[in-house]
């Protein structure tokens, strides 16, 4: 009896070890088709064939294909030149268009090049820490399909400060490169200094990122929240600017602080507190981070998974929430707003809330590189149907109807 057990169990693991490969296969040879198919240019096979079969591989295998196939640039090259009424400035900067790439798809600055290919308005790498570290272990990112959400608790893997200043380097000495990347800064799970790590994060980024971001807001490394509380982001705030104005180069570098959507409206007006002081200030928000609430997914199977959702069941969390740090700081510090962004409408309700700019990342994983297109597209006609000339127009002109809606 326990022999035929063995024999069951033994077959069993063998039949489920042929699946898996065939699924890698199947997903390997869809990837190959991707790339083929994006370099001629045919999103709606990418979209009805590829995406579906790569989405059969393990999330975190196809998030590493995904950064391989920007790192060699096997995505498609966006074909049209933005429209005049995306340009928007950007401290100094101009972007011809305001849709960026948000944080933890390219962790590394491995895949910037191909992130630029895909139309996007500007990058953000990282998160990174100073020291390399594994993150959490495996499996770390899972994929909510009904509600085209993401669960990650990923831990900030990261190759450290010196491998991807090393990548940002080189990048900049190219001379047809002239993207606008920003860095978003971590710290190590165990490390002595929780500040320190973000104040070295400034000095070896500062002089090569067109903007840095202060990240205390991601729900996977334990504590890390905690110093989104006023006096803890006061004294890494003063330490952080400190910083900044010590740099030999690139001494104005703006400072992006990124908040989690789970905070109360007290913490935020605690945080805006801090941001008002000179020596504590930040010169733009990124609203927000992933959610710890479930209260939008309460019957997926997934919900008892650890750590932070994403995409369209973080939408109206985040859009409130820019509408409130928008009427807080008075219009007066630049928003980039992220959290479900699918389409041009979803992005346009963002900038009307209060945001300037916007950014995505798990609607890429279910829609595809064409997605980006899309949403140029969607938002540009919608400016122009609303009687705006231009997307900076559009800034906060409905962050009422979004407060009313908390
Ligand atoms: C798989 C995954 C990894 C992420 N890693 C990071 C990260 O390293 N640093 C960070 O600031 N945000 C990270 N984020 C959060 C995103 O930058 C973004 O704030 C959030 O996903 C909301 O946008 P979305 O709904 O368009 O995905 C991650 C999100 C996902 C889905």
């Amino acid at each position: 009896m326990d022999q035929d057990h063995l024999k069951n169990a033994k077959n069993a693991t063998r039949r489920i070890g042929r699946l898996r490969s065939l699924g890698i296969v199947t997903a390997g040879a869809a990837a190959l088709v991707a790339g083929i198919a994006a370099y001629k240019k045919q999103d709606q096979l990418v979209r009805t064939f590829v995406m579906p079969a790569v989405r059969l591989l393990p999330a975190e295998t196809s998030h590493q294909l995904a950064v391989l196939a920007c790192k060699y640039r096997v995505c498609p090259v966006s074909q049209y030149e933005d429209e005049q009424n995306l340009h928007t400035p950007f401290f100094g900067r101009m972007l011809s268009n305001p849709i960026g790439i948000a944080a933890g798809f390219d962790k590394n600055a491995e895949a910037v090049g191909g992130l630029q290919d895909l139309g996007f308005g500007f990058i953000e790498v990282g998160t990174v820490t100073p020291v390399a570290q594994e993150g959490n272990p495996k499996p770390r990112v899972f994929r909510l399909a009904e509600e085209k959400a993401i669960i990650n608790r990923y831990g900030f893997n990261s190759e450290g400060h010196q491998a991807v200043l090393q990548r940002l380097r080189l990048l900049r000495s190219k001379e047809d490169f002239n993207g606008v990347v920003g860095v978003n800064l971590g710290r190590n799970k165990s490390t002595m200094s929780p500040i320190a790590d973000y104040v070295q994060g400034v000095r070896v980024f500062g002089p090569v990122a067109d903007y840095l971001v202060i990240n205390v807001s991601s729900p996977n490394t334990k504590g890390l929240r905690d110093m989104q509380t006023k006096d803890k982001l006061r004294e890494l705030l003063e330490e952080v600017n400190d910083t900044r104005s010590s740099l030999d180069k690139n001494k104005n570098v703006p400072i992006f602080l990124k908040l989690s959507p789970d905070l109360s409206l007290d913490d935020m007006k605690d945080i805006v507190w801090v941001i008002k002081r000179k020596k504590s200030r930040v010169d733009g928000l990124i609203v927000s981070n992933t959610t710890v609430s479930r209260d939008q997914i309460e019957s997926s199977k997934l919900a008892e998974e650890a750590g932070g959702l994403s995409g369209p069941p973080l939408k109206s969390l985040s859009t409130v929430m820019i509408a409130q740090m928008y009427q807080l700081t008075d219009g007066k510090v630049p928003i980039i707003g992220v959290g479900g962004i699918a389409t041009g409408s979803d992005a346009y309700e963002k900038i009307e809330a209060g945001a300037s700019y916007v950014q995505v990342y798990t609607a890429l994983v279910y829609e595809g590189p064409a997605l980006v297109e899309n949403i140029k597209a969607e938002l540009s006609a919608l400016i122009t149907q609303q009687g705006y000339t231009n997307v900076a127009d559009v800034v906060g002109t409905n962050c009422k109807f979004y407060l009313a809606k908390k």
